[in-house]
C-alpha cells in the first residue's frame, strides 16, 4: 500500500487530502462504549445511509460531515463550499423536532439504523432549510414529481450540520469484491500503471450506447473504471443486482480485462441532472479518475433537463478548479447505414436510418420478454435483463 497519495497517479483529491471518516475497529470499539447514552437522530433514509459510506471513505472530501449552514447555503446559492472550492449539491441529516430538542451544539450525537448506531456526528450546527428554495436551485424545479424534489419533501423540518465519524458500513458486504474505496482503486490504478483513467457513471445496464462511449473514452485515456452507482434509486430503475450480472457478462466478452476495472459508486441517485454531473465528476477525482464520460441528459430524469445541460455546467468552472476533465459526447446511436455506432457528429444519415428506443419501450420489451435488436443491446445482457424481468414479475 503507497505510504501517500503523492505515490499514486491520478486526480489529487477534492480540496488536497482524502478526507476519511471511517474509525478503525478500536477506535470504533471506544466511540460505541459511551455511545449508548448520546441522544440520537435517525438516518431516515437510504441516501443518507449511501451519503455515510462516502464520508466513510473519503469519496466526498473535503466534506468531513454532514453541511453546516454556512456551506449548505453556499452550496445551493453558489455551488461553492463556504471556503470557495466547488461543490454543487448539499450534503444533508435531516432532524425532526423531537431529534432536535435533545441536540447541543459541541456536543455528539448518535445516528442510527433499525435501533444500530452505525455513525456519531460532533453537533455544529441545526438549522431549518426552505425546500422550495433547495428544490429550485439544486434541480431547477420545485415539482415534486421530480424525484429529487419529493424526496426534499420526504424529509424532517430541520437540518444539522458537523463532522461525522462512521462505525460500520451497513453496505460493506455487497457487491464486496468489486466496492473499492478511493484509497484502494487509486492502488489498482497505481499497479496499472496508469496515468490517465476515465470514469463511466451509470445506473443503467451498459447498452450499445453506453459501450460505445467507453470505447471512444478507452481509446484516448490508459483505463476505463466502469463505475455503475449502486446506493438508492428510484423504483423503476433496473436493480444494481442485474445490473452487475450485465456488466459483468460485458467484461467477460466484450472489455480487455486489463485495462479496465469494474468497480460500484456508493452513491445514491440525486436525479439533479448538471449539478449531479458536477458532483459524481468531483467524488470521481477522490477516486484518483482524471476524465470523465458526460453524454446525452446525465443524471437526468423525464424532461427537466435539456440534452447537453450537464456539459454545458462544466464551461462555468474553471477546469483547474474542477480538477478532473468532462469527456463530452453527443446522443449516441447505432446507424443501419453506416454500420456502427456514432452521432450527429460522425453519421450523415437521416432518422430512419437510426435504431432509437426509448426506456419505457425497452422495459415493455423486457416485461414481454422481447430481446432488444442487437443494435441497441448485447444479446447476452438482454438475455439477463429479460430472465430477471421475469423471476421480479
Ligand atoms: S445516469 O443517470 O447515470 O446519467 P445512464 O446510466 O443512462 O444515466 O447514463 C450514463 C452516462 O451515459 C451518462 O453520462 C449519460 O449522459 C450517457 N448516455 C446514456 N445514453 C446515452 C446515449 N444514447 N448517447 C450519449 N450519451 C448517453
Amino acid at each position: 500500500m503507497p505510504s501517500t497519495l503523492k505515490d499514486v497517479p491520478g486526480a489529487q483529491p477534492h480540496g488536497g487530502a482524502l478526507e476519511i471518516r471511517m474509525a478503525t475497529p478500536d477506535e470504533a470499539a471506544d466511540i460505541a462504549k459511551g455511545a449508548g447514552s448520546l441522544p440520537k437522530i435517525e438516518a431516515k433514509s437510504r441516501r443518507v445511509l449511501s451519503d455515510l459510506e462516502l464520508l466513510a471513505v473519503g469519496a466526498v472530501s473535503p466534506n468531513r460531515g454532514f453541511m453546516t449552514k454556512a456551506d449548505y447555503s453556499s452550496v445551493v446559492e453558489d455551488m461553492r463550499l463556504e471556503g470557495g472550492i466547488p461543490w454543487s449539491l448539499p450534503i444533508t441529516l435531516s432532524a425532526t423536532d423531537d431529534e432536535v430538542a435533545n441536540l447541543s451544539k459541541g456536543e455528539r450525537a448518535a445516528i442510527v439504523h433499525e435501533g444500530k448506531i452505525v455513525a456519531v456526528i460532533d453537533v455544529e450546527d441545526i438549522f431549518d432549510y426552505d425546500v422550495d428554495n433547495e428544490a429550485e436551485k439544486t434541480y431547477l424545479t420545485t415539482d415534486e414529481a421530480h424525484p429529487g424534489v419529493a424526496y426534499l419533501h420526504s424529509q424532517a423540518p430541520h437540518y444539522v450540520g458537523g463532522e461525522v465519524t462512521v462505525l460500520e458500513n451497513l453496505f460493506a458486504h455487497e457487491f464486496a469484491e468489486h466496492r473499492l474505496t478511493p484509497l484502494q482503486l487509486r492502488e489498482q490504478i497505481a499497479e496499472r500503471g496508469w496515468k490517465t483513467i476515465v470514469a463511466f457513471q451509470t445506473r443503467n445496464p451498459i447498452h450499445r450506447a453506453h459501450e460505445y462511449l467507453t470505447k471512444c473514452a478507452l481509446e484516448i485515456t490508459d483505463g476505463l473504471v466502469i463505475h455503475p452507482l449502486v446506493g438508492g434509486t428510484k423504483g423503476d430503475d433496473i436493480p444494481a443486482e442485474t445490473r452487475m450480472k450485465c456488466y459483468q457478462v460485458l467484461m467477460d466478452n466484450y472489455y480487455p480485462n486489463d485495462r479496465v476495472i469494474l468497480s460500484v459508486f456508493p452513491a445514491s441517485m440525486r436525479y439533479a441532472g448538471p449539478r449531479e454531473a458536477i458532483w459524481h465528476s468531483l467524488l470521481r477525482k477522490n477516486y484518483g479518475i482524471t476524465h470523465f464520460i458526460v453524454g446525452r441528459d446525465h443524471a437526468g430524469v423525464g424532461d427537466y433537463y435539456g440534452s447537453y445541460d450537464a456539459q454545458k455546467l462544466f464551461d462555468e468552472f474553471d477546469p483547474a478548479e474542477l480538477g478532473i476533465q468532462p469527456l463530452k459526447f453527443e446522443h449516441s446511436f447505432w446507424c443501419n447505414k453506416c454500420e456502427g455506432m456514432g452521432s450527429d457528429k460522425t453519421c450523415p444519415h437521416t432518422k430512419e436510418d437510426r435504431v432509437f428506443l426509448s426506456g419505457t419501450q425497452v422495459r415493455q420489451m423486457l416485461v414481454d420478454g422481447i430481446e432488444p435488436p442487437p443494435e441497441f443491446s448485447r444479446h447476452e445482457v438482454a438475455k439477463i435483463l429479460i430472465d430477471d424481468a421475469r423471476a421480479n414479475a
